[in-house]
């Protein structure tokens, strides 16, 4: 059985695999009939347990690309808000038949236990777990980086060899930096984590990047910017700066830009705050990739639930390997 659970389980055969389906699955997207009929008779199951606009509805949306019936489970007005456990709601879905299940949950470790418990037989994606990873957004990002800085037609079975990119703010809370940091440095970027101390992890130094506490100083050396959320969500009050100086120090504005190489791009996993970590000036321009991310999510997506459930026998002995 094959789950995606974390970046950090993906070598770079795997991501690389992942990558170039993602690209003949961005082809299905450009023809007029915008499907596959590789998942006919197949159930996928999103599973969110938080709130998402892109990753919910474009795992939906790349479900229903490759013919999968697709169920949604929003655990607000479900039966987990009058204290059923999550194995009792996988089990429902199990009894459903379920042969995938996207699962988005608080805590760090969920789609984990999900995926070893036994509770379902169905393969587990990781939407977002807790601070601990959301190993898709790392793909879309690594696609949407080899696309805009390898090139679209010379990317396929390439890496990031050499590029440098920049993640810049909440790290503490980020699981698309650690899933990004493991990602990029398995294809080879060069990655530095920029935030103020106290939005670094504990123990950041045994990562594979570098870190820096000035925003300025890296701009020059970046390929690309990868902008996040303070997510004040997950966080006491106590240990954040002012908004005001937040943004003078890391927020990304049109001066800031200017200080970046001419093809170097700014890439943000959404939702932005727009004013706090990057100005509409910023958001707004050519340079700045949120929404082309949210296009190559799709296909990235529809790739990992091709490879997992629907995949020859040479792909899915490729795919994503942490297992019962
Ligand atoms: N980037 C991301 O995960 O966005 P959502 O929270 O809207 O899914």
């Amino acid at each position: 059985k094959r789950h995606l659970i974390s970046a950090a389980d993906l070598t770079r055969d795997d991501a690389v695999l992942i990558l170039d389906t993602a690209e003949e699955m961005a082809r299905v997207a450009d023809r007029p009939i915008k499907k596959l009929p590789t998942l006919r008779g197949r159930t996928v199951v999103n599973l969110f347990f938080e709130d998402s606009t892109r990753t919910r509805i474009s795992f939906e949306a790349a479900a229903k690309r490759l013919s999968a019936d697709v169920i949604n489970f929003s655990a607000k007005g479900s039966s987990v808000s009058k204290g059923e456990s999550l194995k009792d709601t996988a089990l429902t879905l199990e009894a459903m038949g379920a042969d995938a299940v996207v699962i988005r949950h608080g805590a760090s470790g969920a789609p984990y236990r999900l995926a070893t418990s036994g509770w379902i037989d169905g393969a587990v994606v990781n939407a977002g777990d807790g601070t601990h990873e959301h190993p898709t957004q790392a793909l879309l990002d690594a696609f949407t980086l080899r696309r805009r800085l390898v090139g679209a037609d010379q990317g396929l079975g390439r890496d990031l060899e050499g590029r440098r990119v920049t993640i810049v703010g909440d790290i503490l809370h980020s699981r698309v930096a650690r899933s990004n940091v493991h990602l990029l440095t398995a294809l080879g970027a060069h990655v530095t984590l920029v935030a103020p101390p106290t939005l670094v992890p504990v123990g950041v130094e045994k990562w594979p990047c570098d870190v820096n506490y000035s925003l300025d100083e890296v701009l020059a050396a970046s390929d690309a910017v990868m902008m996040l959320r303070v997510q004040r969500e997950r966080m006491n009050a106590a240990y954040f700066p002012t908004e005001r100086e937040y943004s003078r120090r890391y927020g990304l504005g049109g001066e800031r830009m200017a200080k970046m190489p001419e093809h170097a791009i700014v890439m943000h996993p959404g939702p932005m705050v727009r004013g706090m970590e990057i100005t509409a000036e910023v958001a707004d321009s050519d340079r700045c990739t949120v929404v082309e991310q949210v296009t190559n999510g799709v296909s990235v997506r529809m790739a990992v639930l091709y490879l997992l459930l629907g995949g020859s026998d040479t792909a899915l002995s490729a795919a994503p390997a942490r297992t019962e």
